[in-house]
């Protein structure tokens, strides 16, 4: 590890940014969020940031120039063909490492940021999702391939389960310093460090219009709910709530010594 003059590194993880008013507010915001709560590295999760959901390379590199370090995904990565040359090349936007090895992109990488290696993996659950190859698994293996290249591993666990989300922190507990969980884009409340050093959020919520259904104009989904017709889905507006957490990572001791929500309201 190079020399750093924090003896705490703060980490922030943002819950997934949804359409283009989640982007539009990271975009006007990310910067004096970071600068309020003294981040120094921040993630992402960019899975809903194209206008009509999936990721494209215009609403990662905005999420860049506005503030991220790293993008992590999930199951709607591969949703727009136009990103895939883009996850190939970039190699710091994160799509499932679960995946099978022939989709585009990568799952894992190691970024030397404030002057730490910092493991960062993405996963997806496999409990109500697309069956890949068990996250548990998959983690384990990128752990041992990575033995030695990194200081802190961070993962961001996409799943619905919360049980799937918790069972993988515990297993993983104070051999993963961070994992934080997403999809469900509703926030939980139970940001805390795991007995063996983990710190932990089962879900970090979204980033997006607060008065809807996960993003999602609130009456397209009671619709849907109480017709069981298919709906074409649109992007509610009005006022974007933001979620995250934070977790701070004693450089010194080598543990992480602080987890908690962050839930901003644009009032
Ligand atoms: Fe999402
Ligand atoms: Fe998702």
């Amino acid at each position: 590890m190079s020399e750093m003059k924090n003896k705490t590194l703060r980490f922030m993880a943002v819950g997934d940014v949804v359409g283009k008013n989640g982007l539009s507010y990271i975009q006007k915001n990310l910067w004096h969020i970071r600068s309020r709560y003294n981040v120094d590295i921040c993630i992402v999760n960019g899975e809903n940031s194209a206008p009509g959901n999936g990721i494209t390379k215009e609403s990662a590199e905005t999420l860049f120039v506005s503030g991220a370090d790293v993008i992590t995904t999930g199951n709607h990565v591969f949703r727009r063909a136009e990103v895939y040359t883009y996850l190939d090349d970039k190699t710091t936007v994160l799509r499932p490492a679960n995946y099978p090895p022939s989709c585009p992109g990568f799952g894992s990488g190691v970024f030397e940021l404030c002057g730490v290696r910092v493991l960062m993996m993405n996963l997806l659950g496999n409990v109500y999702m697309e069956s890949l190859e068990d996250p548990f698994v998959t983690a384990q293996r990128i752990l041992d391939r990575e033995k030695g290249g990194y200081d802190i591993a961070v993962c961001d666990i996409h799943a619905e389960a919360t049980s799937e989300k918790l069972a993988f922190a515990h297993h993983f507990d104070g051999r993963i310093d961070i994992v934080f969980g997403t999809h469900t884009h509703v926030q939980t409340n139970d940001a805390k460090i795991l007995p063996g050093g983990t710190g932990y959020i089962t879900d970090l919520g979204m980033t997006g219009p607060e008065d809807s259904v996960l993003g999602v104009k609130k009456e397209i989904i009671i619709k849907r709910f109480m017709t069981k017709m298919p709906s074409r889905f649109e992007e509610a507006d009005g006022e974007t709530v933001f979620c995250a957490a934070l977790f701070d990572y004693d450089t010194v001791t080598k543990k992480v010594c602080g987890a908690q929500t962050v839930c901003l309201k644009d009032r």
